[in-house]
């Protein structure tokens, strides 16, 4: 799957955002070892910080279908460069060590970065040992 696929089903998945609160609609998708591709939308919450982002629905999808090992997440929304993680989000996407970060809008920017270029000195599971 092509990383221009992967925004695809990112951008299919934001049709899908849950955002009476921010209206501001996010979407995200995942491609695991195994070639398969779970995707996921923001869904918000009366109580704010309950809200669950694009990315952190996708990872979830996939890990709760027993899938780790994932290659690389897409994510998509209507911003003016592409749209990048939030701090949490970056925070799971280390913890499944996902090495392939691919940020985009709906105009069609698109931004290739790295684990360690999104969240450098990342606390990690070996920190806990
Ligand atoms: N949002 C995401 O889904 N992913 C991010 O990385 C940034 C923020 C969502 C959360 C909330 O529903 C809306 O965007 C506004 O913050």
């Amino acid at each position: 799957m092509t990383d221009q696929e992967l925004i695809k089903v990112a951008e299919k998945y934001r049709g899908y955002a849950y955002n009476p609160y921010s209206h501001f609609a996010v979407g995200a998708a995942v491609l695991t070892k195994k070639g398969n591709v779970y995707g996921g939308c923001n869904i918000e919450n009366s109580s704010y910080p309950v809200t669950n982002c694009a990315e952190r629905t996708a990872i979830f999808k996939a890990v709760s279908e027993g899938e780790r090992e994932i290659e690389a997440i897409a994510l998509t929304a209507d911003t003016d460069g592409p749209c990048a993680p939030c701090g949490a989000c970056r925070q799971v996407i280390a913890e499944f060590r996902i090495p392939k970060i691919i940020m985009s809008n709906l105009k069609g920017d698109t931004r290739v970065v790295t684990l360690e270029e999104l969240l450098p000195f990342a606390f990690s599971p070996e920190d806990l040992t």
